[in-house]
């Protein structure tokens, strides 16, 4: 990782989620992600890293993943990122392919729908890809939830994903895989939702016709 990078992967809550924590020393500024459960942990993490939030980051908007957001913007002044999509209030819309500063870091905004129409997978600072729910270490997120589009996460696992750079440590929304982090060329080859199938047959295969 980047010297100046601070970069934090939390567990949390009763669902096997994945919060995130990542900001600059030199900024003095940190980023929380998807905070569903835990605020306290996770406005803790932020404050002994000495930096200040100034951004909560959502993957997408399902509860598991904002439930705590209300306690954390309570407690902090900090702007949401998150889709144009997204049924809350964004303010910092983070459309496909924006490049952005967060809490003084890199970071590049992938629109990645299917699992949500809202979902967003953040690339940071070159080397951390957030990839929410979209992608999983092993496999990927579910298509029969409302909102889901199993033609959009088609594109998504085998146009989109595939695109961006195979060093990236993939960081996923739930610990439902063998690791917590893999590379995203490890994921390539091993992850079986990411094998080149064409429309129908990844229908299919996700049990949706
Ligand atoms: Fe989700």
């Amino acid at each position: 990782m980047v010297e100046d990078l601070v970069f934090e992967q939390l567990k949390l809550g009763p669902m096997e989620n994945f919060s995130y924590v990542f900001g600059s020393r030199e900024a003095g500024l940190g980023a929380i992600v998807d905070p569903g459960f835990e605020p306290k942990r996770l406005l803790d993490t932020v404050d002994e890293k000495g930096l200040e939030v100034s951004h909560v980051v959502l993957t997408h908007g399902h509860r598991d993943h904002i439930a705590a957001l209300g306690r954390v913007r309570e407690a902090v002044d900090a702007l949401l990122v998150a889709h144009p999509d997204s049924s809350l209030e964004v303010d910092v819309p983070a459309k496909d392919g924006a490049s952005l500063t967060i809490a003084g870091v890199d970071v590049v905004a992938h629109h990645t729908p299917g699992h949500a129409g809202d979902h967003v997978a953040f690339e940071v600072a070159g080397e951390a890809l957030l990839s929410g729910d979209a992608l999983f270490i092993g496999d990927c997120g579910r298509v029969d939830l409302p909102g889901a589009d199993v033609d959009a996460m088609w594109d998504t696992l085998m146009n989109v994903i595939p695109s961006l750079d195979p060093s990236l440590t993939v960081y996923p929304g739930h610990d439902y895989g063998p690791a917590p982090h893999r590379s995203l060329g490890e994921e390539l080859e091993e992850n079986f939702t990411l094998e080149k199938r064409d429309l129908e047959a990844f229908r299919s295969f996700m049990g949706v016709d």
